[in-house]
């Protein structure tokens, strides 16, 4: 059966996975950008980009795919994919005039065809533009929700192997057109009204925050307390209610998503005239995460003036060179602000451009060399052999945070680290403050 053809608005990271992902499918896919230097990468070969078995599904894929700067090359395709960016305003409401944008541009198309927003937009979207496309004559344009759900360094895995597929139209039919694309990946389809399609999209990725953040005030208490978080979370995700993931404890989450998706799910609820306590919560118990590190390092080196720290990877998660929103960024600059050097390593990502006064390194080895402490803010495979006898004799003094509760803390200890991690406390002893040792009174 032949494969419909698919256009896709906006060749950034989610419109190409997609696209690639369609083309591996059968599809014939024309991407539209409006940016050249994109598209001629694109055209060339080469992905602006960093995610992992992307270029072998372009390469695979090359007959099937076209890159356009002319949204009128959509106009053979009756399905089109809205994959622009969404970003934060300064209000916290997501920018939504990309989206406008399309919805402006959109080629001129006699038979019905259908416009699917995979962009993560407001709940109320979908109503917004439906009114619009009907204001304007273009009732016979469809329109579908169809969020999506790819991470950043699994993208291609999680479009081919989805946990769900989410559908949320207006009209039957449409929905039906849609769903059937998917329908190779069997994955369960979920149906629905747009409105709860957009819901359903912001709902996870604030509910995946809501777990991070809760299993890093639970690091904080088994700091406090003596336990351990890397048990603790093993011990609740067997719980099959509650299941083993996004309870990694660490420095906080970053990323183009979470913190953007977290302020405007805060902000259409409060525009709406609900205050979201619990989501308030969870950005603030994030921001507070990065910064404990610092007292992390005060504890060991006292003030950090003239100390010099090494920050061991940059980008918001290993397997992508994605800086948006990294807690690296808020890491080097608090410690720039508190007077310490900074020396920093990253496999792929480059903050050259976005944090100035650091002292960029090409091994994680030459980053720790005479650093007076070294923080792993990134869980790079790199990392894992981190804790060895060249990287302790190489450093000022072996001080080591783990952000990311990456090594093993008895190894790293007997290797000679003084080791730190996140709710990690050795013993309940260890948790509790050094007190000093009084002379003892004698009764008069
Ligand atoms: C996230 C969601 O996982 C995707 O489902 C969603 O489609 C995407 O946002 C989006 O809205 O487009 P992504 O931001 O790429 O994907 O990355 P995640 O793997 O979810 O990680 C986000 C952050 O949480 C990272 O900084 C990571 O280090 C942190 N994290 C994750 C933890 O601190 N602990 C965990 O247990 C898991």
């Amino acid at each position: 059966m032949k494969r419909p053809a698919i256009g896709i608005f906006g060749a950034g990271w989610v419109g190409v996975v997609t696209g690639a992902c369609f083309a591996e499918l059968g599809h014939e896919v024309v991407v539209r950008d409006i940016v050249s230097e994109r598209i001629e990468a694109l055209q060339a070969g080469r992905i602006p980009f960093h995610e992992p078995g992307l270029a072998e599904l372009l390469e695979r894929n090359r007959e099937r795919m076209s890159f356009t700067l002319d949204a009128a090359d959509l106009a053979p395709t009756g399905l089109m994919f809205v994959c622009v960016g969404t970003p934060p305003t300064y209000s916290g409401d997501a920018d939504l005039s990309a989206v406008w944008n399309v919805v402006e541009q959109l080629p001129e198309q006699e038979e019905r065809s259908l416009l699917v927003m995979k962009s993560t937009v407001p709940v109320g979207t979908g109503e917004k533009v439906r009114e619009s496309l009907d204001s304007r004559g273009l009732a016979h344009v469809g329109y579908v929700s169809n969020p999506e759900f790819l991470a950043e360094g699994s993208a291609v895995k999680d479009f081919m192997r989805p946990d769900r597929v989410v559908v949320g139209a207006f009209a039957g039919a449409d929905g039906e057109t849609v769903a059937a694309l998917y329908e190779p990946l069997e994955a369960p389809i979920v149906r629905t009204d747009v409105a709860s399609a957009e819901m359903i999209k912001l709902a996870a990725n604030a509910f995946l925050m809501t777990r991070i953040s809760f299993i890093n005030e639970i690091a904080n208490v088994c700091e406090a307390t003596g336990a351990d978080v890397v048990k603790v979370a093993e011990g609740i995700g067997l719980d099959h209610r509650l299941g083993p993931h996004f309870l990694r404890a660490g420095i906080g989450w970053g990323g183009s998503c979470f913190p953007k998706d977290g302020v405007a799910l805060k902000q259409l609820a409060s525009n709406s005239g609900y205050h979201f306590q619990l989501l308030n919560a969870v950005i603030e118990v994030n921001e507070l995460q990065k910064r404990r590190v610092i007292g992390k390092l005060e504890k060991h080196l006292g003030k950090l003036r003239g100390k010099t720290i090494a920050l061991l990877g940059l980008a918001f998660k290993p397997n992508t060179d994605d800086l948006r929103e990294a807690p690296s960024l808020v890491l080097a600059s608090r410690l720039l602000a508190e007077g310490a050097e900074v020396r920093a390593w990253d496999p792929v990502a480059d903050a050259r451009h976005l944090l100035q006064g650091v002292t960029f390194c090409e091994s994680a080895l030459e980053a720790v060399t005479g650093a007076d402490a070294a923080v792993i803010v990134t869980e790079w495979d790199e990392l894992r052999s981190l804790a060895s006898a060249e990287a302790r004799d190489a450093m000022a003094s072996p001080v080591l945070v783990d952000g990311r509760n990456l090594l093993d803390p008895e190894e790293a200890r007997a290797a000679g680290f003084t080791y730190e991690g996140i709710g990690r406390a050795a013993s309940p002893l260890a948790a509790l403050p050094e007190t000093e040792e009084r002379e003892p009174q004698l009764e008069q």
